[in-house]
Formats: structure tokens, sequence, C-alpha cells
């Protein structure tokens, strides 16, 4: 949902009514936040070391609950569950294990130049327009180009997705019209890809071995709902929460200019900083206490992990409520934390680190022209988790 007054002071950072931490007095106070989601009053867990600790223990707080892992119920949108992260060790460690090669292709090096010279191309497009909108124009194609690169599929393919909007099930007023467009694509896509000897993502995802056997069609699908529901508006708002950043501070670029190895810290300040996803869940099949607050979950509850609230963690982050470019060290736990930790991680980081290495090459400064948030509204809280409008202009 999005609001609609535009603001032009998107990073007014670290008052009580920043809209990017709602979570600052429940931090410090209770350490954590109840929410209204599926009948319950669950509660979103705050602080960074307590987040870290639910991470890691899972068998209390397990993943192992289809359709569930956002605050809402998914079933609306898919049927099947998405692997990995709907599951719990050892089923999670070997499915994991089997697509992590993938994952892992964006740091060879003929992987980053290609992304990056498709970077270049889209920064000069933006350059030569009077005007973009930067949610839709720049952030939305940059990363379904970069999603193309990923799967190993034709870079055309990206059209396509860029139609499906920021994200594949909540950008347009049916959602589960959405979860059927992309049903028939998944199924279409694993259809033509019949060649065993092919790299791609649908061509992997047939042909595998798996425990001795092929996947399912379920499983197939379970992969390929994940890697595209977590793989769009989380990159998407990162990249245009930065260029409306660089445009409310124009040393910026100047600054990362400075030292190459700003990039790589000033690409890890982002995800900190905007933490694209609020919260992820858990179920407590046999109940237990939250590590830290002691908080008693029933037998069959649900807590969740609140990645953008530890971020802002005063007692981890120094000058937490404002973007250090060259923060380090920086343990955020914006790509999560433990087992599930985020396979997309390396994607997101290259395609981030390419915009800001052409926004330092290419641009001077870029003009804010209107800037309305991404809210998403919930029972106890309000968040900005991006942009849904972003009007601004590129300079060389
Ligand atoms: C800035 C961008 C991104 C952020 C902030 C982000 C955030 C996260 C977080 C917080 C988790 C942990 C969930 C949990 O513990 O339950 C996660 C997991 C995951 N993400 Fe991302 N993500 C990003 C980009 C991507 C991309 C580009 C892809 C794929 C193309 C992706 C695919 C996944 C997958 C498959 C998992 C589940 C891993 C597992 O269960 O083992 N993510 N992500």
């Amino acid at each position: 949902m999005s609001d609609a007054p535009a603001s032009k002071c998107p990073f007014a950072a670290g008052g009580p009514a920043d809209p990017r931490d709602p979570f600052r007095a429940a931090r410090e106070q209770e350490g954590i936040l109840r929410v209204r989601a599926e009948g319950e009053d669950l509660p979103l867990v705050l602080r960074l070391q307590d987040v870290r600790k639910t991470c890691k223990d899972w068998k209390t707080f397990s993943n192992d609950d289809p359709l569930m892992i956002v605050l809402h119920s998914e079933a609306d949108v898919r049927s099947v569950r998405q692997l990995p992260i709907e599951t719990d060790p050892p089923q999670h460690t070997a499915y994991r294990k089997l697509v992590e090669p993938l994952f892992r292709r964006p740091q060879q090096p003929d992987y980053l130049a290609d992304l990056r010279a498709m970077v270049r191309d889209k920064v000069r497009d933006a350059l030569a327009a009077d005007e973009i909108e930067a949610v839709r124009g720049l952030a939305l194609p940059l990363q379904s180009h970069g999603l193309t690169r990923l799967l190993g599929v034709p870079d055309a393919e990206a059209a396509t997705w860029i139609g499906w909007g920021t994200h594949v099930y909540r950008d347009g007023d049916d959602p589960a019209a959405k979860g059927s467009v992309i049903d028939t694509y998944f199924h279409q896509a694993f259809a033509r890809a019949t060649d065993p000897e092919a790299n791609d993502f649908f061509s992997f995802l047939n042909h595998v071995e798996f425990e001795g056997r092929r996947l399912t069609e379920e499983e197939k699908h379970g992969f390929a709902h994940m890697t595209f529901a977590g793989g769009r508006d989380t990159v998407i708002n990162t990249l245009s929460s930065i260029v409306a950043y660089v445009a409310e501070h124009p040393d910026a670029l100047a600054f990362l200019r400075a030292d190459e190895e700003r990039i790589t810290t000033a690409a890890e300040e982002f995800v900190r900083f905007v933490s694209p996803v609020t919260a992820i869940a858990r179920r407590c099949p046999h109940g237990g206490d939250l590590p830290g607050t002691q908080t008693p979950i029933p037998a069959g509850g649900r807590v969740a992990l609140c990645w953008p609230s530890a971020n802002r963690d005063t007692a981890v982050f120094k000058d937490a409520d404002q973007v250090v470019l060259d923060r380090a060290p920086n343990p955020h736990v914006g790509f999560g934390f433990g087992a599930h930790n985020c396979l997309g991680q390396h994607q997101a980081r290259a395609l981030i680190r390419s915009l800001l290495h052409e926004l330092c090459d290419q641009v001077s400064r870029i003009e804010l022209v209107e800037a309305v948030p991404e809210i998403e509204e919930e029972s106890s809280y309000r968040r900005q988790s991006g942009y849904a409008k972003l009007r601004v202009r590129f300079f060389s």
C-alpha cells in the first residue's frame, strides 16, 4: 500500500515518527511488539541478539509451515510450499545444497562484468531522459534484467517480469489473478526447459537428481515461487532507496569516489538501513519462550523476526538512525541470519554495488522531483519499506 501525500524529505531519520523505524519504543522497552495476523496477536522479535538466538533455535522456532512464512497466509496466491525456506533441517539443508551453486554465480568475474555493463546502460538511459520514475523506470528493470542473468535465461524474459510490477503477488488489485499468472508462466517455463545440458534455472530443476530421483512438480514450483517472490521487491526497494538517498545527500557520491572500498561498505549499509523485508514468521509446534524477553509462546503459536528493528538496535549499531557509508563492522541481519540466510544475497550485493559504481562513474547529482513512500500497514505499526513512486532527474 502507498501513502498519497508526497514527501520531499524521505530520510528524516531518527525521530520518534521515523517511518522506517516504527519499532523503536517497543524495542527499547519490551523487546517485542504484538501484531495481529491470522487471528493471533503474535510477537515481533525486535532486538538483534534476540533475533539471532531465535533464528538459531530452529527446533523451537520452525520454518516447516507451508504458505505462512510471511505474516499473513499466502494461500490466496500460491498452493505450493516455498523452497527451501518453508522447511527445517535436515530437509532444508538438502534442498539448499541443491540450488546453492546457482545462487553463487554472481561471485564469478564474467558474471559481474556482464551485470555491470547492463547497469551502465540503464544509468546512461536515465541520464538521457529528462526525468525518470526510478521505481518502475530504473529499479524494476535493473532487477528484472539482473534476474535473467542469475537464472541463465534470455534477457528478453525481463520484459515479461517487468510487466508483473514490483512484487509477483502484491503489486496490483487482484493477488489471486497474479498468483495464477505466475503459475502459468512457471508451467510454461518448465515445459520449455527440455535440454538436460542447458544451464538455466528451469532446465536445472527439471533434470537435477535429488536424493536418487527427479524433483516433483511441486518442488520445482516451490523453488520458482521463492526465487521470484523473494528476489524482486527486496532489491527494487533497496535500489530506489539508494537513488533517493543520493538525491538528498549531494556529497554522498564524492565520498564514495574517494575510496573504492566504500562501495562495499555502503552496499551493506543500505541493506541495513532499508531492510526491505519487515518480518518473517516462525511456528512453535511445541511452544517455548522467546530468547531475551522470555515471552511465552503457546504450542502451535507463531512469532516473527523483525529484521529492520534488529538493524536499528543501538546496543549494536552506533548512530543506528544514520546512513554511515563506511560503517565497519556492520553485523546487520538484513539478509537474515543462520540456516535460512538469504540465498539471493550475492546477486543483490552485485547489483547494488554495480549501481553505486555506475552512479559514481556517470552521475554528478540527482534531483528529487517527487517521492511517495511505500507504506506497510499492520495493526500495530506503519512502516516505510521503500518507495511507491520516485520521480528524479539525473545529471552527468
Ligand atoms: C536486498 C535484497 C534482499 C533482502 C534484503 C533479502 C532478505 C532475506 C531475508 C531476511 C531472508 C531470511 C528469511 C528467513 O530467515 O526466514 C531471505 C531468505 C531468502 N532469500 Fe532473500 N533477500 C534479498 C534478495 C533476494 C534475492 C535477489 C533472491 C533470489 C533471487 C532471494 C532469495 C532468497 C531465498 C531463496 C531465501 C531462503 C533461503 C533459505 O531458506 O535457505 N533473496 N532473504
